[in-house]
Formats: C-alpha cells, sequence, structure tokens
C-alpha cells in the first residue's frame, strides 16, 4: 500500500482522497490517501514523520502552501517560480516541492477551451492561491494580467515579480477583461470580491479558484451581470491532483470531471 497524505488545515472536505482512489484504480496501484491537519507549528515535524515512516508522496494545502517550501530539500522549476508548494514527493532520497496547481489550471483551460494566450486577464486577490498560478498563467503569453486586492501592496509585491503583469487600482473601471479569475478566499465566508460590470464584455469568462460552495457567491454575481461562461475550480482541482500523481507514480492518469465542469 501506497501511504499518501493531504497537509492542511482545514481538511475534512477535500475531494483528494476520492480523486486519487480514482486514478489509483486506473493503474491497478493501492493506496491510502490520510487527510492530516496540522497547524503551522506542527508542519515540519509532522510532514517528517509521514515520510520517515515510508509515505510515499503528499499534497499541501491552505494555508501552508507557502510555509511547506522551508520543509524541503530541492524544489522543481515551478515550485520555485510560484515560491509556493502543494505536492511533495522524494527523489534520490531528498524530499522534493512542487507546484501543480499552476500547471493544472493551465491544463484544465485547456480543456474547457479557454484562451488567455493574448488574452486581457484580470485576477481578484494577491494571496497564496494567486501567488500559485501567476507563473503558469504568464507562461501562455496574455496581452497581460492585472491584479486587483484589497491590499494594493500585496498586488504591487506579486506584480513587481512577473513581467506583463500590472495592479489595478481600485475601482478602476476603465478596463474591460477576457478572463477574469477569482483568487480571493472570501467565498469561504459566502462572500464575492467585487465585481464591476465595466470589467465585463458579452465574451468573459468567468473562473473561481475555488470549488462547491465557496465559488457560488462570486459566480453567481457574475451571472447576474449576464456572464454566460463561469466555472468553479473543480476542474483545477483535479489537474492538478493528476500531475501530483505523475510525480508520485510516473504514470498520466485520465480525468473524468462532473457535467458541466
Ligand atoms: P490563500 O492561500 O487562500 O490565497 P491568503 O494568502 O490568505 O489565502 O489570501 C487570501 C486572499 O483573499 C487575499 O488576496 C486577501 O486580500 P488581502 O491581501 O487584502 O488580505 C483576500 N481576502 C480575504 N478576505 C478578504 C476580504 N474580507 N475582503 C477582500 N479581500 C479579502
Amino acid at each position: 500500500t501506497y501511504q499518501l497524505a493531504l497537509f492542511g488545515d482545514p481538511v475534512k472536505h477535500s475531494l483528494s482522497p476520492q480523486i486519487h482512489q480514482g486514478f489509483a484504480q486506473q493503474f491497478g496501484f493501492d493506496i491510502d490517501y490520510q487527510l492530516i491537519q496540522v497547524s503551522a507549528a506542527e508542519l515540519r515535524s509532522r510532514i517528517n514523520d509521514f515520510f520517515n515512516s515510508g509515505g510515499h508522496g503528499a499534497n499541501i494545502t491552505i494555508p501552508h502552501k507557502q510555509a511547506a517550501l522551508a520543509v524541503t530539500d530541492q524544489l522543481t522549476e515551478r515550485a520555485q517560480q510560484a515560491a509556493v508548494v502543494n505536492t511533495l514527493f522524494i527523489k534520490d532520497g531528498q524530499l522534493w516541492g512542487d507546484n501543480t496547481d499552476g500547471a493544472g489550471l493551465v491544463n484544465d483551460f485547456k480543456q474547457k477551451q479557454i484562451q488567455t494566450h493574448n488574452q486581457r486577464i484580470l485576477i481578484l486577490g494577491a494571496g497564496g492561491a494567486v501567488k500559485g498560478i501567476l507563473p503558469a498563467l504568464l507562461a501562455t503569453k496574455p496581452e497581460h494580467i492585472r491584479i486587483y486586492n484589497r491590499t494594493i501592496e500585496k498586488a504591487r509585491q506579486l506584480a513587481a515579480r512577473s513581467g506583463n503583469c500590472d495592479v489595478l487600482i481600485k475601482d478602476d473601471t476603465t478596463h474591460a477583461f477576457d478572463v477574469l479569475i477569482n483568487g480571493t478566499s472570501l467565498g469561504h465566508h459566502g462572500q464575492s470580491p467585487p465585481l464591476h460590470p465595466e470589467w465585463i464584455k458579452p465574451h468573459t469568462i468567468v473562473y473561481d479558484l475555488s470549488y462547491g460552495e465557496a465559488a457560488q457567491p462570486f459566480l453567481k454575481k457574475a451571472m447576474q451581470l449576464g456572464v454566460t461562461k463561469t466555472f468553479a475550480g473543480l476542474g483545477m482541482l483535479h489537474h492538478q491532483a493528476a500531475l501530483a500523481f505523475e510525480r508520485w507514480f510516473n504514470r498520466v492518469p485520465k480525468i473524468t470531471l462532473p457535467n458541466n465542469n
């Protein structure tokens, strides 16, 4: 049995165990995917215990994706670029950190035929979730990415690390966008960030990085403003999981998403 785990807080509603069981079944692997709720203070020791007792691979989720960097011996290129880690694996006796969120989002966009190349993108939020996807999105060469955040300074810091990326000052409604992405954590509190009608055109696609109930406040607001193409992040979740699975088992699993995802 391969031991896998998710470290985060909270973890109990995670869909990762089912997703990875589904992948493992495709190859006849026997896995045990545990959910480990852990505080920041205990993160390092719990991860070390897990791998010292035979753990095969792990995922990291909120709020530890940035702190997990410091637990690793080595980082993949995309984890270095994002400075956020969501996947841990062992290679040559060392603990490696990878980031599959960014590539997972881009793969989901591909599957949904959401274009980003030469497109104008607005990202709401400038926390860990946004940091994790930004390099992969920029690599698709959008016309530009603008970042809008409650705390402008955090948006500035993120934009400064990346070319072709700029800050949208509060209530600047002089721009419209082709793709709008919610990366704030507001949906987990039943709220939506501001969504100005001026940002939206008839063809605008709206995507929320969260899924389930947490994605609803923002996507509902978008639909009320006439957006017809709205997506929650369930596809991204499956795609990031598939890339993590590939790191652990060197196999590429098939992804089956529920209808309308
Ligand atoms: P995560 O790892 O989920 O990205 P995070 O790093 O704490 O979590 O980031 C949360 C994001 O949601 C931030 O962009 C945050 O804005 P600030 O940078 O201003 O804190 C945003 N956010 C959270 N609560 C918010 C609120 N009540 N109003 C506006 N933005 C909020």
